[in-house]
């Protein structure tokens, strides 16, 4: 099989963060500052991914803006040519700090959204007085000129602001939003009870979604990650195992997706001890589900496998302990009925929310 080179990077600079939203993509068990790579390490990385194809980096975390060198590291991949995206809660910056971010060569910036009021997305991201921060950003961002996209993650408890949040993007002058339903892997595998959206919120999501399709088209992009446990047939995610990305951790590990390390059986190598593109053709974990080759049934036989890879590897560990089987996300997977039950008792729990904290 022949492996084409990774688009994309997303560089996990830190977990530290000052929010503490339910749904956080981070491990439980977040990386220590003290082990976090240094500005040499991510220079070298940069470089290395330039070399091996990569075309964008997305510089994330937790919070990117909470490491001191973010416009070192900003100006480092610039240099190496990598198109940069700074994934942010926007609630460590500043004029000062868009402006220096701007200067060392910032070409995007997604900023999160986590309600479309203070009392929502207060709540939601454990941090009083967050909103008001991140509106006097955007306002910043757009005075700047720099490019945004605005990221709304949707569950149970704001779908409803889904209208209001494409509004918002518009009046702020984004020219993409990114609607994301809430993906059930680290933090959020403990709030199902409290995130869970009802089949009819989904599917009156993805309506509205439609319809602002039609009616903004040429003004705001709209992506669209619908809820999945509510879906027909999986995601294609990540475009398909170590196909189009590759995530750096805080400490150097890579890994095909975020949520790799839920496979427990696999090993992941770390920057500190190969180089990228090694680790990108040659490493184990990178190879484990890569293609269609390690597919079981019904996936082997499917029409669709090359379509949607047989859905999320983390999702099919999360959720029936075989990375290699089936997403019951597929109506085709033997599991599926359980997990189309298993949405609705969630849905309609009442469960409090668990945060998590940095
Ligand atoms: Fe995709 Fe596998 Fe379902 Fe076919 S059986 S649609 S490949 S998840
Ligand atoms: Fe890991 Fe989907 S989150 S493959």
């Amino acid at each position: 099989m022949t492996v084409p080179p990774p688009i994309a990077m997303l560089a996990e600079l830190t977990h530290r963060c000052p929010l503490s939203c339910p749904y956080c993509s981070n491990p439980l068990e977040l990386t220590r500052k003290e082990v976090e790579l240094s500005t040499a390490d991510w220079t070298r990385v940069f470089r290395e991914a330039a070399a091996l194809g990569v075309l964008q980096v997305h510089l994330s975390g937790g919070e990117p803006v909470s490491r001191r060198d973010i416009v070192d590291l900003v100006r480092a991949a610039a240099a190496a040519g990598l198109y940069t995206n700074l994934v942010t809660s926007g609630v460590g910056l500043t004029q000062a700090r868009i402006a220096a971010l701007d200067a060392a060569g910032l070409d995007h910036v997604q900023l999160s959204l986590q309600g479309t009021d203070a009392e929502m997305a207060d709540r939601i991201g454990g941090y009083a007085g967050g909103f008001a921060r991140k509106m006097a950003v955007a306002a910043l961002l757009r005075d700047a000129g720099l490019p945004m996209t605005l990221n709304f993650v949707m569950h149970r408890m704001n779908m409803q602001q889904l209208p209001r949040a494409i509004e918002m993007a518009v009046e702020l002058g984004a020219r993409r939003i990114e609607v994301a339903t809430v993906q059930f892997h680290g933090w959020a595998m403990p709030n199902r009870g409290a995130l869970m959206p009802s089949r009819d919120q989904a599917r009156e999501a993805s309506r509205t979604v439609a319809e602002a399709r039609d009616r903004l088209s040429g003004v705001l992009v709209i992506d669209y990650v619908p809820a999945d446990y509510h879906a027909t047939y999986p995601k294609a995610c990540m475009g398909g195992w170590g196909s189009t990305g590759l995530n750096v951790t805080p400490d150097g590990t890579v890994l095909p997706c975020h949520a790799a390390q839920e496979i427990r059986h696999l090993t992941f190598d770390n920057v500190r001890d190969r180089g990228l593109a090694e680790i990108w053709y040659d490493g184990a974990a990178f190879n484990a589900y890569r293609g269609t080759e390690w597919m079981q049934e019904p996936c082997r036989s499917c029409a669709r496998k090359a379509v949607d890879f047989g859905g999320c590897r983390c999702q099919a560990m999360a959720l029936l302990g075989d990375p290699a089987a089936t997403d019951p996300v597929c109506v085709k997977s033997p599991e599926h009925a359980r997990l189309a039950e298993m949405a609705e008792s969630f849905a309609d729990a009442r469960a409090d929310l668990v945060y998590r904290h940095a």
